[in-house]
């Protein structure tokens, strides 16, 4: 059978690490697609870039029109991250007729609804595996594996940088400075790392997963999204003497014809297996009417875990063209039966800095009680400083309804900062 010439377009973290897989693993995928795999050309900024592994010469370039007019050409590997000039390559490779493979969540949580529409129109496929929790496979699961299911709640930690972060500041003691630099020079954050701690990066993702799950399409900006800059050494340890773990959580849940969802910093009870999902790697809870609760756990960022993704994804789009090269794939309908309505109801953890003075807690405590806003425990433990911590834990509230209890107390003299908010999740349904 004829080989298949592959381009990527970028050779960075991913990139390298599909250009290694290839390397070790070339003659396995051979074998078990019983034709050759080749990578064709590979499209860079500079070509004249000192890069750590050495390509045949020839196989660099810098103009996509060399990739995208080239009819011996099947597949082109997208893996150069963000949303131009990624969009404008990914559209006309599909309408030059060939597959396209992404692990760009921005374009894919931004433009893949018109992405998919296009290439069903060209009879091509579009997969995007990796652009979801690095190297496990829940694209792929959701979309096959548990189609028959009715997905009810999906949360996960899905981001591997802040949860590198986090798990450094709580196990080592490290600065969230220092982790982050670290994450970076192990390549999980993405070029611009504020769309990691910022949560963008995880709400691009869930909004994927949403449309895949329950055939919705919500806008990552329609995502109510927290990141973990606001999280400190303080929250580390008054987390520990809750008994909680500090994870950002991405959550998605039916609940009757509405979609609460969230990407939130959060309190994890330390003895949920989510609290035990450390540095780069990631975890998926899955409920499904039929199937349960399911748990998918591996390396969500990392050069070769990313690349097995890809590579996934090459080889099932080799498969397929080897039934019919022609076969225009049966797309998930959007139905939009669901509607987006943000947060939901939580319990939430919120650290003042408040100064040292009598009859504080009282005042919040009676504004909270305003609002309807019930409190589960309230931590003090300064004394004599200028500014003080003092922690509060509600019961279940409405975010807008914490909110507007929050704007009147931010307002009292003796309030210097609302410093930190973390939902407090006990997934008390979890493994029944
Ligand atoms: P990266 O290390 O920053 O590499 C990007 C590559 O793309 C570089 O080789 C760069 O060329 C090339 N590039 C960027 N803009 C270009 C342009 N306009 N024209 C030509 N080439 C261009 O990125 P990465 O970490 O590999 O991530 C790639 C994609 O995978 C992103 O969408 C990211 O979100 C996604 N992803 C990453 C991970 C991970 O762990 N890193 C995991 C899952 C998904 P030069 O080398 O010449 O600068
Ligand atoms: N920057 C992303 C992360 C890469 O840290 O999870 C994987 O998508």
């Amino acid at each position: 059978m004829k080989d298949v010439h592959i381009a990527i377009l970028g050779f960075g973290n991913v990139g390298m690490g599909v250009w290694e897989i290839l390397m070790n693993n070339g003659s396995k995928v051979d074998c078990i697609l019983g034709r050759k795999v080749e990578i064709k050309k590979i499209l860079v900024r500079d070509i004249n870039k000192k890069r750590s592994i050495d390509v045949p010469d020839g196989i660099f370039t810098d103009n996509i029109d060399e990739i995208i007019s080239d009819d011996d050409i099947d597949i082109v590997v997208e893996l150069m991250g963000g949303i131009q000039p990624a969009f404008q390559y990914i559209k006309e490779s599909l309408k030059n007729g060939k597959h396209v493979v992404t692990a760009n969540k921005a374009v894919m949580a931004t433009r893949g609804r018109e992405l998919l529409h296009l290439a069903n129109e060209a009879g091509r496929e579009l997969r995007y595996e990796a652009s979801v929790a690095g190297g496990i496979p829940i694209i792929n699961t959701l979309n096959k594996d548990l189609a028959a299911n009715n997905i009810e709640e999906i949360t996960g930690i899905i981001n591997g940088t802040t949860n590198y972060i986090l798990t450094q500041m709580t196990t080592r003691g490290m600065s969230f400075d220092e982790a982050l630099k670290q994450a970076q020079d192990m390549g999980y954050a993405e070029a611009d790392p504020s769309s990691d701690i910022e949560g963008e990066d995880a709400a691009f993702k869930l909004s994927i997963l949403t449309s895949i799950a329950f055939g919705v399409q919500v806008s990552p900006e329609k995502i109510p999204t927290h990141g973990i800059t606001n999280v400190t050494e303080m929250e580390i340890e008054y987390a520990r003497q809750l008994g909680y773990t500090v994870k950002l959580l991405s959550k998605v849940k039916k609940v009757d014809k509405k979609l609460e969802l969230y990407v939130h910093p959060a309190l994890v009870p330390s003895n949920h297996p989510l609290a035990a999902v450390s540095d780069e790697f990631n975890a998926l809870f899955i409920r499904g009417d039929a199937v349960g609760d399911l748990m998918l756990y591996g390396k969500g960022a990392g050069s070769l875990p990313t690349g097995s993704a890809v590579l996934s994804d090459i080889m099932y789009i080799i498969d397929d063209m080897d039934e019919n090269n022609d076969r225009v794939i049966k797309r998930r309908k959007y139905n939009g039966d669901l509607e987006a309505v943000g947060e939901g109801k939580g319990e939430y953890y919120i650290r003042f800095q408040v100064a040292d003075e009598p009859g504080v807690l009282g005042m919040i405590s009676t504004t909270f009680g305003k609002y309807g806003i019930s409190l589960a425990s309230v931590v003090q433990q300064g004394h004599g400083e200028k500014s003080v911590p003092l922690v509060f834990v509600t019961h279940k509230v409405e975010r807008t309804n914490l909110d507007a209890a929050l704007k009147a107390i931010e307002n009292c003299d003796f309030i210097e900062d609302i410093a930190c908010i973390l939902k407090v999740e006990k997934f008390k349904r979890f493994f029944k």
